[in-house]
């Protein structure tokens, strides 16, 4: 999807977490070839820095953890600082870990809540005042079809995502008066650094034969033939930051290629 001839962004601000590599990173620069001034935050300060260099000399690095209270205040006030007044806010930032639930110790549970679920409350915390107090707003989440359907060897990951969903609708109907939409984009399988990872973890987990035979299973499950790609995330993440998607809140789009037809 060519976003530039879809949606005119200029004189927007977005702030994009978790935008140095992978889905964060297409929906910063999809927002920023349709006119957007971004702030591209990420955990990975170098990373974003760079990432932040290579879209456009008016893009803005910072480095945040949207896990830590402190840390996402400053992110939200560098933002307004090298931008002004955050009108769009992406958030993609989540880890993620494969384990059984049997195997799996409270330790685990709350490193993965802490950023996935409690980050995405904070960052709401953050940039949702000033988008009420201004009468507009766009806010979208990224979450995942596991949110919906459950994943094995993902349990937190999947509840930290349905809790996610949850947080989103509730307030979705309280601001909706206020002019601001919140939405999910809920991606399929998708090829990128994340993916990567957990696919080289699985591969030595379950050894050639059964991870080839398992890529071979996920992919018989998409309608389309293929598996995603970060762009395939950022146009639907552009459409519901875009004015024209000001009857479209408290919406879960599930991107995926035919995965999850729910
Ligand atoms: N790739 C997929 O197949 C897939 C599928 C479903 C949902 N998703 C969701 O899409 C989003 C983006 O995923 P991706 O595949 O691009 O991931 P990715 O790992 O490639 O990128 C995530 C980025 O978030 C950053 N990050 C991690 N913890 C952070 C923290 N505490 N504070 C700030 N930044 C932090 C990382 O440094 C990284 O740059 C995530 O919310 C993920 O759960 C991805």
């Amino acid at each position: 999807m060519d976003v530039r001839r879809a949606f005119d962004f200029t004189g927007r601000n977005a702030l994009i977490t978790g935008a140095a590599r992978g889905i964060g990173f297409a929906c910063a620069k999809a927002l920023s070839d349709s006119g957007a001034r971004v702030a591209l935050a990420d955990m990975n300060g170098e990373a974003v820095a760079a990432s932040a260099r290579e879209l456009s000399s008016t893009a803005v690095g910072l480095a945040a953890d949207i896990g830590d209270a402190q840390s996402v205040a400053a992110m939200v006030e560098g933002a307004k600082r090298e931008l002004g007044e955050i009108d769009i806010f992406v958030n993609c930032a989540a880890i993620t870990h494969d384990n059984l639930f049997l195997e799996s110790g409270p330790e685990d549970w709350e490193r993965i809540l802490r950023v996935d679920l409690f980050g995405a409350m904070l960052c709401l915390k953050a940039v949702l005042p000033d988008m009420v107090r201004r009468g507009y707003g766009r806010v979208v989440y990224l979450a995942s079809d596991s949110a919906l359907i459950g994943q094995a060897r993902l349990s937190y990951y999947a509840a930290a995502k349905g809790g996610v969903v949850a947080l989103i609708k509730s307030v979705a109907q309280e601001v909706g008066k206020d002019g601001v939409t919140l939405n999910v984009v809920s991606p399929g399988a998708t090829n990128t650094p994340l993916r990567a990872q957990r696919e080289t973890a699985l591969r030595a987990q379950l050894g050639e034969e059964r991870f080839l035979a398992r890529e071979r299973k996920i992919l018989a499950r998409y309608p389309v033939g293929r598996l995603g790609q970060p762009d395939d995330i950022a146009g639907a993440v552009a459409f519901l930051s875009a004015e024209q998607s000001s009857w479209v809140t408290g919406q879960v789009l599930s991107v995926n290629g035919g995965f999850l037809m729910a």
